[in-house]
């Protein structure tokens, strides 16, 4: 097989949000493809960076008090973390705000100027006279023409649906000032899309786009290709055009050429040569993934601006659906809206790279993430199916073999039609069929499943003498469970890593399949994966909820920008508000008989009587305690004790010699809460 090389990235998200549940099916989707590919030997890079420019981000920034700089920095670092929480194995992750792709977005700009495709022309547009900035069409309100509904934008309205220009509307006011808009000059540069129309019809044909995608692009040119304005007034957040001041480059013409800055950079660090990959002729692939949202950018002014300037037009412009939660948009509401983070602090990425992937096909259709079925999904198959093969036979290997595997193959046949079959999964996962490359490893997994119940180890280990027969058959369910985890690496990187540690450290390749592992020594087994908790899946519901969330939970939300996760051992304030402090009083102090550390105390709560064990009676005589108060945890579940219940914990400092109460100020009452 030639080798070959491929370029590959994902769209670039917003510098002004965390990542949602959406992005990750593309994120995850083409980490999948890349690597697999990586896997099959080829050189593949993936880049990505953030979008940093345009009105919103300036704006946010604002709001916020700080500079979009700043802004995007921030951002960068949130995004950069969800990625790795995902295992998204970027090799580049940079941002369009570099002076990479201020170069490049100008040597677009000036080529295409220069062959002519470029015309300038004045416009008038509605300004905000206060703010002194022209107003993009979603920054002005008004009623609307048509049905008279209040506060609608300035290209449709939201009740009666018609669509129409700003200056349509009735009493528009600029969303930033409250002024009311007034009309002013602007002279605007034009990417001449129309130039393009031959090439593009063409090349929508040429095999780089999905079927859906070519028949949606043929009712675009129906309609006529229109000039695109590429300039925005200053104040905006972005790159000043060349020779124009005061003008700059429209967010969506330097969002794309991020991808080739991504790359540049990327080449810097490795010594790659940017030119085999983006000079016209180049004979490498240049795949994108994208949603369905952002296509014309993508398959028409994207190949028409890469054109005109000189390099080459992408080989493959890949579309995916968008996500649905529980069969509806996502919802702040329902809980549905559901961050990268939030699913991570609650949740293991690969049983949701494993989900999506089992969902997503070729095609351009939505996908839902239903919860109930993803925690079918991910027992029944990876952990029921899968790890079970390794977990069944494991233990009589170590038992009967000493940890290491036979020298020979049990049923070489059925290891040759695993490896044969897994050519079906290889040509799925090229194809972007990820539904179908799943659902046919899973079928593979069930053919290893039954072959270990036709021949029962657990039986056959209970009668003397079979022990080699033992040790063939679970070295032989060892490796088909091994090939598996081939298939499955590109899916679930971070199990399939553990599992490569528990078969000697060998980072598996897509070749491995036809070698198997012989006489070699395995470590003990250990669970690869836990069964998705419900429990856990219906607290990320309840932590995505926008109104469930306590009012101080709120304002840490919004006090804190850094994402939580990075330390282990820190826990979020709602862990925290989950234990219940109240002030007690200590009612009665009494001794223990048979234990020499313990106090029985009858805490007061004001009004409940809770009866605790506590061991401090080395620092206390019970008549001194009588009558204090102190701290306790009131919904720590009783515990059973030699001596009788326990029905919570007072709270003292200790540094292994001395144990002091913890006590309230004066003036506290029993049964308050402590927060
Ligand atoms: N910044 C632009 C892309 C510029 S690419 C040169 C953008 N950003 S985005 O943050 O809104 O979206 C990034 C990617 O995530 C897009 O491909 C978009 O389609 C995808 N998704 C955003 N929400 C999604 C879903 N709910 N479901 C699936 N994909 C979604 O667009
Ligand atoms: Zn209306």
């Amino acid at each position: 097989m030639a080798k070959r090389k491929i370029l590959v990235t994902s769209a670039l998200p917003y510098a002004n949000g965390p990542l949602h549940m959406g992005h990750v099916v593309e994120y995850t989707q083409t980490d999948i493809w890349v690597r697999f590919q990586k896997m099959r030997g080829h050189e593949c890079w993936y880049v990505c960076a953030d979008d940093a420019h345009g009105t919103p981000i300036m704006l946010n920034a604002r709001k916020q008090g700080i500079s979009p700089e700043a802004l995007i920095e921030k951002t960068w670092h949130a995004h950069k973390a969800d990625f790795d929480g995902f295992h998204i194995g970027l090799d580049c992750f940079h941002t369009t705000h570099s002076e990479e792709n201020r170069q490049l977005a100008e040597t677009i700009y000036l080529n295409n100027r220069e062959a002519g495709h470029i015309e300038s022309r004045t416009i008038t547009q509605l300004y905000d006279p206060k703010e002194q900035m022209f107003l993009p069409d979603r920054f002005i309100k008004g009623r609307c023409p048509k049905c008279g509904a209040e506060d609608q934008y300035g290209d449709s309205c939201e009740a009666c649906g018609s669509t129409y220009t700003p200056a349509d509307l009735v009493e528009p006011y600029s969303v930033v000032s409250g002024e009311k808009p007034v009309l002013k000059e602007t002279e605007h540069d034009f990417f001449r899309l129309q130039d393009f129309e031959p090439m593009l019809r063409e090349w929508t044909r040429a095999g780089h786009l999905q079927e859906e995608v070519s028949n949606k692009l043929d009712e675009w040119f129906e309609a006529g290709l229109q000039p695109w304005d590429i300039t925005r007034d200053a104040p905006y957040f972005g790159f000043e055009i060349p020779g124009k001041p005061g003008k700059f480059f429209y967010v969506w013409l330097d969002a794309p050429i991020g991808y080739m800055a991504a790359f540049r950079k990327l080449c810097e660090e490795k010594g790659l040569d940017f030119d085999e990959y983006w000079a016209a002729g180049s004979e490498t692939e240049l795949v994108h993934f994208i949603g369905k949202d952002i296509t014309y950018f993508h398959a028409l002014f994207w190949p028409a601006t890469l054109s005109g300037a000189g390099f080459r037009t992408p080989t493959t412009i890949h579309v995916h659906g968008f996500l649905t939660v529980n069969g509806q948009k996502m919802s702040k509401s329902r809980g549905s809206f559901i961050t990268a983070r939030t699913y991570l602090e609650h949740l293991n990425p690969d049983y949701l790279r494993y989900y999506l992937a089992s969902k997503l096909g070729a095609g351009l259709s939505d996908i839902d993430l239903n919860l109930e079925d993803f925690i079918q999904k991910i027992n029944a198959d990876l952990v029921g199916k899968w790890v079970n093969i390794a977990s069944r036979c494991a233990g009589f290997i170590h038992k009967l073999g000493g940890g290491r595997l036979a020298d020979s193959l049990a049923d070489e046949a059925l290891f040759r039609r695993q490896a044969e079959a897994a050519e079906a999964v290889a040509e799925a996962f090229e194809q972007r069929d990820f539904n179908r490359a799943c659902r046919r490893i899973m079928a593979l997994a069930d053919e290893a499943n039954r072959y270990i119940d036709e021949h029962k180890p657990w039986q056959m280990a209970k009668e003397a003498g079979r022990e080699a027969e033992v040790l063939a058959v679970c070295s032989m369910g060892i490796n088909l469970f091994r090939q598996l985890a081939v298939m499955l690496k590109p899916v679930i990187p971070a199990t399939v890593a553990k599992a490569e540690a528990f078969l000697g450290g060998q980072a598996l390749a897509w070749d491995d399949l036809h070698q198997p592992l012989l006489g070699q020594p395995i470590e003990k087994f250990k669970p690869l994966m836990f069964r998705v908790d419900p429990e856990r899946v219906a607290a990320m519901v309840e932590a995505s909820k926008d109104d469930s969330q306590p009012a101080a939970k709120k304002a840490e939300a919004k006090a804190t920008d850094q994402p939580s996760q990075a330390d282990g051992d820190a826990i979020t304030i709602d862990d925290f508000l989950k234990v219940d402090l109240r002030v007690a009083r200590i009612a009665r102090a009494e001794a223990v008989e048979g234990a020499d550390k313990l106090l029985r105390l009858e805490l007061d709560l004001g009004g409940e009587t809770r009866q605790v064990f506590a061991g401090i009676k080395a620092a206390y005589r019970p008549e001194d305690l009588q009558g204090r108060l102190t701290v306790m945890v009131a919904n720590l579940k009783p515990r059973k004790m030699r001596f009788g219940l326990s029905e919570g914990m007072v709270l003292a400092a200790g540094d292994g010699q001395g144990i002091y109460l913890l006590a309230p100020d004066s003036g506290a009452q029993p049964g308050m809460r402590v927060k």
